[in-house]
């Protein structure tokens, strides 16, 4: 038997699931395969696909070693089918069947519901690489290019990952879901993506750092969460797909952070004090603080909403089932089925804001986006520190769960960043106080002038600490040529 942590590559689709002894399933995927290269090349990063990017491809999916480092185009990509090892004896670790051996077949009574997951964590995978494919064009460093390409072909292969359990073990309407999943665009007017947030544009590159930050993280915990999954076989991609998406959030996390070093380093070097000179701050060619902040709340609100209701039967039926369980579901200390025990949810009550304890069981997301706000406040402390060492007085907040919501409890009400409700009225006179404006857009793409000499960074961004790989300052990270060139 194949030794699971290393990948075959003899088969046309990279993988450690033994394809080419699974004919079925290898044939399968070779139909789909010109599909998506398809879709990359029409869809994906637009105008770099001749160019050689220094890429990490997975070979393996033992943790001390997985990737190796070379240059690539991108459409040569070896995109593969990774499943982190099998656990030997793991049992469903939640709901009616915790303790029961995990399922290595799809349970029937759980199908339909088990499909529907898949497809909705699949479709998010392309519609972020179709939000961000105009990005490269203005790129403020190679560096940043290389790393927006890295995190758009792992999310190309995030989608094989979950177009390979639709393939292998959902029969036709796997299949059918596995076409349908190329054909949703996002934005598209008559067939959008299947989520809110993944609809949106990505029209710039703290837009894009943001996105990494805040939605790839709510990525991660929906990930977490399927991990948990007592079908194995999800839980073995979704482990494994987690160790890349570590290197996305560390994108946006070093992304903002650069920009707000940059920031911080020029007011210093011109004497300016006072974060709110916003018109001589952006004289300098650097994004000012406040507006940063605004950006925060526009992304932070909006992945909040992806976790979708906090009072949900959906979720309970999910964990109930054993298919989707809690952020680290070993690690809690209780029965892991929850018949009678009690959550705090925050809720809208008579027109206030308050706890009210509730089944556990329908608190599922509540309790999976309190995970979200406690993991998300960790690079915002890392983003203070910053302005603090530069000695600038400001702070970047996360706002009030109620503030900017179009899901859940809060969805029919307007608050202030702080919380308080307020009235649509002072919404709107205030709203550009608290999110970006038309203005603030366009002078954040006023700034977005591509930066591609080797080793240079735009005037709005610092170079960061360390190259990726150990590279040195001045790696040449894509070398660029093809349509980008002649644009
Ligand atoms: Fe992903
Ligand atoms: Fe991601």
């Amino acid at each position: 038997m194949a030794d699971l942590g290393s990948v075959d590559y003899n088969t046309s689709i990279p993988n450690n699931v033994n394809l080419a002894d699974d004919r079925r399933v290898l044939k399968a995927l070779e139909k789909w395969h010109p599909g998506y290269l398809n879709w990359w090349n029409n869809m994906g990063p637009d105008g770099f696909q001749e160019s050689l990017v220094y890429l990490r491809t997975a070979v393996s999916v033992d943790p001390k070693g997985w990737a190796k480092f070379g240059y690539v185009k991108m459409p040569e990509y070896r995109w593969g089918i990774l499943l982190a090892p099998q656990e030997e004896g793991r049992t469903i670790p939640c709901g009616e069947h915790a303790g029961q051996p995990a399922w290595q077949e799809v349970p029937g009574e759980y199908r339909a519901l088990l499909r529907r997951l898949i497809v909705i964590q699949g479709d998010t995978e392309p519609a972020s690489v179709e939000q961000q494919r105009h990005l490269g064009k203005t790129a403020p460093s190679l560096y940043d290019m290389r790393n927006l390409f890295q995190v758009n072909v792992e999310e190309g292969r995030h989608l094989w990952a979950m177009v390979y359990l639709l393939q292998k073990y959902f029969g036709a309407d796997g299949r059918e879901e596995a076409d349908q999943l190329l054909y949703r665009q996002s934005g598209n007017e008559d067939h959008p993506r299947m989520l809110g947030a993944f609809n949106e544009a990505t029209p710039d590159w703290l837009s894009f750092f943001m996105f990494t930050y805040f939605t790839d993280r709510d990525g991660k915990m929906q990930l977490e969460a399927l991990a948990q999954s007592g079908f194995d076989p999800l839980s073995r991609t979704c482990r494994f797909m987690l160790t890349e998406e570590a290197h996305h959030m560390f994108v946006g996390e070093t992304g903002v952070g650069r920009t707000i070093q940059r920031t911080c380093e020029v007011m210093k070097e011109n004497g300016i004090t006072d974060p709110y000179d916003i018109d001589r701050i952006r004289s300098y060619g650097v994004i000012d603080l406040p507006t940063i902040q605004k950006k925060a709340h526009m992304h932070y609100s909006l992945s909040l909403d992806l976790f979708g209701s906090e009072i949900s039967t959906n979720a309970a039926n999910a964990f109930n089932a054993g298919i989707k369980g809690r952020y680290k579901e070993a690690k809690i200390e209780d029965d892991h089925k929850l018949d009678s025990a009690t959550y705090p949810v925050l809720r809208l009550i008579d027109g206030k804001v308050v706890i009210s304890d509730e089944p556990a069981l329908s608190a599922i997301n509540m309790r999976l986006r309190d995970d979200y706000v406690k993991d998300a406040a960790g690079g915002v402390n890392r983003w203070n520190n910053i302005i603090k060492k530069q000695g600038i007085d400001f702070e970047i907040k996360l706002p009030h769960v109620a503030f900017h919501r179009h899901q859940g409890e809060f969805s029919a009400i307007h608050a202030d960043p702080d919380g308080k409700l307020i009235s649509a009225d002072e919404w709107n006179r205030r709203r550009d106080e608290w999110l970006p404006s038309k203005a603030d857009g366009d002078f954040i793409d006023s700034l977005m002038k591509p930066q591609w000499e080797a080793g240079k960074y735009a005037s709005w961004i610092s170079p960061p600490k360390v190259g990726i790989d150990n590279k040195p300052g001045d790696f040449e990270y894509v070398k660029i040529s093809g349509a980008a060139l002649n644009a």
